[in-house]
């Protein structure tokens, strides 16, 4: 993959990924790479059929393998409460605990645990158990018969989850010259982070500590002290290196108390790693949506009215929150907004986050209506997206803390060479004879915010210790962090150690919603100011570290600190350490914040096979200050390349006979090989945000994919004539 970038860092410090080394050469240690003595192995057994119960579960077969120490069933009752669902004030990714009892809610959901002295003769005997089912109807399909549907308000009775409403857009829509109305569908997708599910349990002395690649230590420590009936203080959660997440992480995994429990049993350590079909049963996933958009526009392209209407897939036995038009309302100044989400019952686990889990797919649905309107129209989409730019916010009527969309779309079509693109669909060859199409889109995330903790420690030999709240899970945390400690002080970023992702070290809430380093960086700014009083510096400028310390006549200065997101009550803190969600944004006390991102993409089609390249892609993100350059560029790339999976690649497909889900491999769920990716161009505007925080960060990780698939497909557009409302675009689909 070629790539560029350009972006000028503030200060000198050096701009690299502080783990780089450590990780490329293998000195990290993930969740399931601990090894401690005596160790045992788990593996999990899922049901066959997709609802119902079992009747009868025979483990003669599986305990006669040589090896195995224990086969649970659902018959064993396992002694756990139910962690309670992350969105209903609980830990997990779903309220459902297996082999509690004999009820299956989805195929694929754990019907056995086996624990053995060998991996492989735990895998045997989970093949061994022999399980009988009674099954139930079930519906798997947002149409299909006995899925439910309901509307979120109704579902789920929270203010920031009710319908969002501006003026009359009904009235507006039906009186507007031009309009649009389309319905856009995506499809269930699943995370396929490098590093498995998994982890290491063992209990030295009444203390359970957990070894296990996370998002969210702290869910892991609270839900499980929840479902064991133990104090928190007796968890300790170890995640200092998360291998992806993408959501998929963010809370306790169903299968942790299972593998603590007979870990106690059994008095060893005990792994369970999932196998990759199993994280794709046994994991949260992104749900089937369908999108109706209707919007309305003068004949100068200035948009009048928008409505979205949103359905979302979500589990029989909990409400995954549909946030779509959160985001959608926020996109341009539209004088009247309607949004409407429901929710849809069906036999699954329980959905969840995946990156840019709503933005993803409603500004698919809205940015490729936007290209709908602006032919309608016939104006130029760059224009008709700068017309409609705007500084305060649609839905609340604050203004935007910083908002720089329209430098994102302008330095984007400058470097893309937009100007030289000819409007008509179909117009455009590449010197090889294959169809040619220029697509843009915009996209937005909202910059939200959690309470953190820091502790500082400078000590007479120059180097500085933080410990903070915060998981790395590949997005370059550590160098966000590590770079404004060197910048701050004036030290070498080497000098700086990082801890993170330890609940010895700090409450360690949820890091997702790429509000991480807007949350952490905060917590730090705000500890090395304290830092510096107790090293009697000046509040700004180089320090000489060890000077200072040895002057005060101490081995160490120490610092610990508690930082709240701009304008919120001490009650979020106490949320954070509870392990609850706890998170502000994106409207604040006086205004509203998201970060912005235009990408500007080229895609070639074969015309014989039809097959679809990505050969270019330029984006230009607004994530306020650029905190760490070489890992922000990072993070865009790896989103524009989610992106093009979004489009062209990703779908978890589902046979409605039986449930579960199909493609459930590597091979057989595609993602973006980089054959599949060509040049992408990443650029920042790198403008401090002034509100939202003291360091000026807003987030970044998501924003990146948002808006990619659907220049994708309006690049198909203007290459073929044939307007794409499906993800992911097939052959057929351009045929
Ligand atoms: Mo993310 S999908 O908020 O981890």
């Amino acid at each position: 993959m070629r790539t560029s970038q350009e972006s000028t860092p503030r200060e000198s410090t050096p701009d690299v990924r502080v783990d780089a080394r450590d990780k490329v050469t293998g000195a990290v240690r993930y969740g399931a790479d601990r090894t401690p003595d005596g160790m045992a192995f788990a593996m999990l057994a899922g049901a066959t059929i997709d609802r119902g119960r079992v009747v009868e579960a025979d483990t003669a077969a599986a305990r006669a393998v040589p090896g195995v120490l224990l086969v649970q069933t659902p018959f064993d009752h396992a002694e756990l409460a139910s962690p309670g669902f992350i969105m209903a004030g609980g830990y997990g990714f779903q309220s459902l605990q297996p082999l509690i009892d004999e009820r299956v809610a989805y195929r694929g959901q754990p019907v056995a645990l086996v624990v053995a002295d060998t991996l492989v003769a735990a895998v045997e005997a989970a093949h061994l158990v022999d399980v009988r089912y009674q099954a139930e109807p079930f519906a798997v399909e947002l149409d299909a018969e006995g899925a439910e549907t309901i509307p979120q308000p109704e579902a789920i009775p929270l203010p920031f989850l009710a319908d969002a409403a501006v003026g009359d857009a009904d009235a507006a829509f039906a009186g507007s010259p031009v309009q649009v109305d389309q319905t856009y569908e995506l499809p269930r997708q699943h995370q396929a982070p490098m590093e498995l599910i998994g982890g290491v349990a063992e209990w030295r002395g009444d203390t359970l500590v957990v070894h296990e690649g996370t998002q969210n230590a702290a869910a892991i420590r609270h839900g499980l002290a929840k479902q064991l009936g133990i104090d928190p203080a007796r968890v300790e959660v170890r995640a200092p290196y998360t291998g992806g997440g993408f959501g998929q992480k963010n809370s306790l995994q169903p299968h942790i108390g299972l593998v603590a429990l007979a870990s106690r049993r059994l008095g060893r350590p005990v792994k369970l790693v999932l196998g990759r079909p199993q994280t794709f049963h046994m994991a949260s996933f992104r749900p089937a949506s369908r999108h109706r958009i209707r919007l309305g526009a003068d004949a100068s392209g200035r948009l009048t009215a928008a409505i979205h209407e949103a359905d979302q897939q979500t589990s029989r036995h909990d409400l995954f929150p549909a946030m779509y038009t959160e985001t959608t309302a926020r996109l341009y100044g539209v004088p009247s907004f309607r949004g409407r989400q429901r929710l849809v019952r069906t036999d699954t686990q329980t959905p969840g986050y995946m990156r840019a889990p709503f933005e993803h797919p409603g500004v698919f649905a809205f940015e490729s209506a936007v290209d709908e309107l602006a032919y309608a129209g016939g104006t130029d989409p760059v224009a008709l997206r700068l017309a409609n730019d705007t500084g305060t916010d649609p839905l609340t009527g604050q203004r935007f803390s910083s908002r720089h969309l329209a430098e994102c779309l302008r330095r984007g079509a400058d470097r893309f060479g937009w100007a030289a693109r000819s409007p008509e669909p179909g117009s455009m060859r590449a010197g090889d004879g294959s169809l040619m199409g220029w697509g843009v889109a915009a996209g937005a995330y909202p910059a939200d915010a959690t309470p953190a903790e820091a502790h500082l420690s400078a000590g007479a030999d120059g180097r500085v210790t933080v410990e903070v709240d915060g998981h790395e899970m590949g997005q370059g945390i550590r160098s966000a962090i590590a770079r404004l400690v060197a910048g701050d002080l004036g030290i070498a970023a080497n000098a700086v150690t990082v801890a993170i992702g330890d609940t010895r070290l700090a409450p360690q809430h949820l890091t997702a919603g790429s509000w991480g380093t807007a949350s952490a960086l905060p917590a730090v700014h705000a500890g090395l100011r304290e830092l510096r009083k107790h090293l009697d510096v000046a509040d700004e400028g180089p320090v000489d570290v060890a000077a200072a310390v040895g002057a005060t006549g101490r081995a160490a200065v120490d610092v610990r600190v508690s930082n709240l997101p701009t304008g919120q009550s001490p009650e979020l803190l106490d949320r954070s350490r509870a392990g609850l969600v706890a998170v502000a944004g994106p409207d604040y006390p006086g205004f509203v914040t998201f970060s912005f991102i235009a990408h500007f993409v080229e895609v070639r089609i074969e015309p014989t096979t039809r097959r679809v390249r990505v050969p270019r892609v330029v984006s230009v993100a607004d994530c306020g200050r650029v905190a760490s350059p070489v890992t922000a560029a990072s993070q865009v790339r790896g989103g524009v390349v989610w992106g093009i999976g979004g489009a062209l690649r990703e779908g978890s497909e589902v046979d409605p006979r039986f449930g579960g889900f199909v493609n459930a491999t590597l091979e057989e769920y595609p993602i973006p090989v980089n054959a599949d990716v060509g040049r992408i161009e990443v650029d920042f505007v790198d403008e401090p945000d002034p509100l939202m925080n003291p360091v000026g960060v807003k987030g970044l990780g998501e924003v990146a994919m948002v808006g990619v698939a659907p220049a994708i497909g309006n690049a198909i557009f203007h290459a073929t004539g044939r307007r794409q409302r499906r993800l992911p675009i097939r052959i057929e689909d351009v045929l």
